[in-house]
């Protein structure tokens, strides 16, 4: 995908270099080059073909269309659950829910987005390192390149580093948001907002920051915001194969709707078995 700039220029090449046929998947869904480019090729005498494999392109590139068409980052809810739906045990213990095959999974799943968000209890409580724990052999990647380390971001008060040490050691990229004031120190920035929901306000201010895409992490309440204000684009949940029974909590805790047919109907992706547990990739 490319700027406009760098679009102009780009089918200035393909028509200097006579080339005598174009196939593009998918057309750019930024607003500003609306299908300039084909327009300029065909003028040129290109004979243009578009839609070829469109939906594998589409997928293909889904964090940059997303970005292109609501300005924030592509955003993947994800959690751990039992067979009963819930995330934690009363007393606040989660770990472990899935097995190492999910967890190593997730890790994946990290390396693949530029940050990672929790909200402030799970931070403080369950004290996550938030960092991809895989070799570069299991990622893929030559040794000499550096292992992806997604941004960690909170949302809630965060008082001091010592709240959430393992998330703000080794001088790791933070950025938190709140209401109140927060602390600041180097690679740690912290967003304040006046109003009581803001969290359009703070993706749009992450996407600002080069966050292309978040994987959030729950727990309950954070879940709870990003689905009630329909902000995801993805639900990915790892369902381990016990119960936790009616005073564990939820992984969420939604209004309910009064008619079944006024809840919104999510579409299954994906689904894939690791040992015990199912993974189901859902599309908003
Ligand atoms: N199984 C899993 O996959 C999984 C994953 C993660 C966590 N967990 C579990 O979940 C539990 C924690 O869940 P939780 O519901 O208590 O807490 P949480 O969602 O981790 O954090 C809640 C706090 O985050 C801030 N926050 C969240 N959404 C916000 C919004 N839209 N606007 C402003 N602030 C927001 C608020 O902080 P302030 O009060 O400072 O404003 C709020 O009190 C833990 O037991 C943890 O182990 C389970």
């Amino acid at each position: 995908m490319f700027h406009s700039k760098e679009y102009s220029s780009m089918c200035r090449c393909l028509i200097d270099y006579g080339i005598k046929k174009v196939i593009c998947g998918t057309l750019d869904p930024n607003p500003k080059i609306n299908g300039r480019g084909v327009k300029l090729l065909k003028n040129a005498g290109i004979d243009v073909s578009v839609g070829i494999l469109e939906k594998d392109c589409k997928e293909l590139n889904k964090i940059f269309f997303i970005n292109q068409k609501k300005s924030r980052p592509y955003i993947i809810l994800k959690a751990a659950q039992s067979l009963d739906g819930k995330i934690a045990l009363k007393n606040g213990a989660s770990s472990w829910i899935s097995n190492s095959q999910s967890r190593k999974d997730t890790h994946l799943m990290r390396a693949q987005v530029k940050a990672i968000l929790v909200g402030k209890n799970t931070a403080v409580n369950d004290n996550p390192a938030l960092t991809v724990r895989l070799s570069h052999k299991e990622l893929g990647l030559a040794k000499s390149l550096p292992m992806p380390q997604p941004t960690k971001i909170i949302i809630g008060d965060i008082k001091k580093a010592a709240d959430a040490k393992k998330i703000f050691a080794n001088n790791a990229r933070v950025i938190t948001g709140s209401r109140k004031s927060g602390f600041v120190k180097n690679n740690v920035e912290h967003l304040q907002y006046k109003n009581k929901n803001f969290l359009n306000a703070f993706m749009t201010d992450l996407f600002a920051r080069d966050i292309s895409s978040v994987l959030v992490e729950g727990g309950q309440e954070t879940l709870n915001a990003f689905i009630a204000n329909n902000l995801f684009d993805e639900l990915v949940l790892y369902t381990a194969p016990i119960f936790l029974g009616r005073k564990s909590m939820g992984a969420t805790n939604l209004e309910s709707p009064l008619l079944i047919k006024e809840a919104a109907r999510l579409k299954l992706q994906k689904l894939e078995r690791f040992d015990g547990d199912i993974k189901a990739t859902y599309i908003a």
